[in-house]
């Protein structure tokens, strides 16, 4: 028997396919202030916040902007992230995903969302996933981006459940860092060279089943 009694949940890159449009959002970004990033680069920007992504693409292009431009690039590439989320299907939910939710549920395991989108509440509703969920930590209620722990912290506390009996499934470094900070279990979704400190690395969630976090 498994200790572990709570799964957490990243969403973009781990449920569904939405990494793609952020990197699509951010390119085009860059691109209308003359410069591009490769895809490299965009690792570094998966699990961390939409302003710290924007201070860092800034950074590598070399261009500096106040605060009130600031807010507005971050409101301009937003907008095109929710044109193309807002047309998605449960189609884009990664492959074994929304099974493996099922059997956590069906294995009387607690679910909770650990995400640092502002976007989560649009993305579980059009990909029909909001009621695998006990809990919902998103953009909108954490004040520290990862690799700050407070979003999967708030996520156990929320469940009742000590971080040693949760396991955190993570596609970006610095959401296993978090996890790791806060004392959890991390199951890597990606690839081991990438995701160095995770308990576990796999590439995807299909085939992954609940008897394997007995081993954890
Ligand atoms: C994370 C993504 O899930 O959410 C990041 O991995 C993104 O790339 C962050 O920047 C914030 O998302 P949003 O939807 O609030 O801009
Ligand atoms: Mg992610």
């Amino acid at each position: 028997m498994s200790h572990i009694r709570a799964c957490i949940f990243d969403l973009d890159g781990v449920l569904v396919d939405t990494a793609v449009y952020h990197y699509r959002a951010w390119k085009r970004l860059a691109n209308e202030l003359g410069f591009d990033f490769t895809e490299d680069d965009n690792e570094k920007l998966k699990g961390i916040s939409r302003v710290q992504s924007l201070e860092l693409i800034l950074g590598w292009g070399g261009v500096e902007k106040t605060p009130a431009e600031k807010l507005e690039l971050a409101t301009r590439k937003n907008t095109w992230y929710v044109e193309m989320i807002q047309a998605m299907t449960p189609e884009e939910i990664l492959p074994g995903a929304k099974e493996f939710l099922a059997e956590v549920k069906a294995a009387g395991l607690k679910s909770a969302l650990g995400s640092a989108s502002k976007n989560s509440g649009l993305i579980l509703e059009r990909t029909g996933l909001l009621s695998f969920f006990d809990v919902i930590i998103d953009g909108n209620v954490v004040s520290a981006s990862k690799p700050d722990p407070q979003v999967f912290l708030k996520g156990a506390e929320a469940l009742q459940i000590p971080p040693n009996q949760c396991v955190v499934f993570e596609d970006a470094v610095a959401g296993v860092e978090a996890a790791r900070a806060g004392g959890m279990k991390v199951v890597g979704i990606g690839s081991p060279e990438i995701l160095r400190d995770a308990d576990v690395v796999v590439n995807g969630l299909s085939g992954f089943r609940v008897n394997m976090l007995d081993a954890m």
